[in-house]
């Protein structure tokens, strides 16, 4: 049991919040250095609260049609995910989304694009972040027939370097990044998976 302060109040705060007999609320340690690292538990809901940003759940829906803006509204023109995740025969993502973010000169409200192919999960693994519990995120995560057969190095490439998690830290003009930066993100994400990639108890009334 590693004894750390959380870097971000937030996660702080959601491991405070916890009830885990096993685990004691994160506690200052005597090192008051900066770089003291939180725990798998704590470091989890760091990974968490990136997946559930808007930037990730907008392709990550627990319906089958893409969210758009902050308050991840359905997106307009009944765009569907449609069988391969890259919309219906006559309304594909590509039709409207391109290689690359439009430049800012075009203003706000310009469909993004990422240089792999913008689209989403396919119906066989949908991979919904929206509205999941931690111990449900954090167990689909690791399920290799819920993640499109990602292992634990191959998840952690996904998350440090491929170009659609990478947009989210650079989404065009007049979108939100996501609020916690990526090196934090990646490192989060390895302290969880180098601990055994643990997950918190079963949704519980102090466990939403
Ligand atoms: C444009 C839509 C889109 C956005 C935005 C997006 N994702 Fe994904 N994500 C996908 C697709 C498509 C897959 C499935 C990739 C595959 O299996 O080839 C996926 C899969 C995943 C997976 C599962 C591993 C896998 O490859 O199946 C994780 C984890 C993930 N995304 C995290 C994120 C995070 C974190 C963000 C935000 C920073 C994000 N995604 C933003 C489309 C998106
Ligand atoms: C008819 C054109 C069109 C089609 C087809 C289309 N989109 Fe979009 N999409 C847009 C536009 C325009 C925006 C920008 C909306 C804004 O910023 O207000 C957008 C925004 C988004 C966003 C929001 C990004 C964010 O975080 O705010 C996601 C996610 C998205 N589209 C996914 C998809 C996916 C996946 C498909 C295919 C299944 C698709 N779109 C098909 C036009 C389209």
């Amino acid at each position: 049991m590693q004894i750390a302060r959380s870097l971000l109040a937030a996660a702080a705060l959601a491991a405070a919040s916890c009830s885990h007999a096993q685990e004691p609320a994160a506690v200052s340690s005597a090192d008051s250095g900066k770089s003291v690292r939180p725990d798998a538990l704590a470091a989890f809901e760091t990974v968490k609260g990136v997946l559930q940003s808007p930037r990730c759940v907008n392709c990550h829906p627990a319906g089958d049609q893409p969210l758009q803006g902050d308050d991840s509204h359905v997106h307009l023109q009944f765009v569907q995910r449609g069988p391969e995740g890259r919309g219906v025969a006559g309304l594909h993502c590509a039709t409207c989304h391109g290689k690359a973010n439009p430049p800012p000169s075009y203003g706000e409200h310009m469909p993004p694009g990422v240089a792999s192919e913008w689209k989403l999960p396919p119906p066989e693994h949908r991979m919904v972040f929206a509205g999941v519990s931690s111990h449900d995120l954090c167990e689909q995560l690791k399920d290799t027939k819920q993640n499109g057969g990602k292992d634990g190095p191959a998840l952690f490439h996904h998350m440090s370097e491929d170009a659609i998690t990478l947009w989210g830290w650079n989404p065009g003009y007049g979108r939100k990044p996501v609020q916690v930066p990526h090196d934090e993100f990646v490192r989060a994400f390895k302290t969880w998976q180098d601990a055994g990639s643990p997950c918190a108890p079963a949704r519980t009334a102090s466990n939403p």
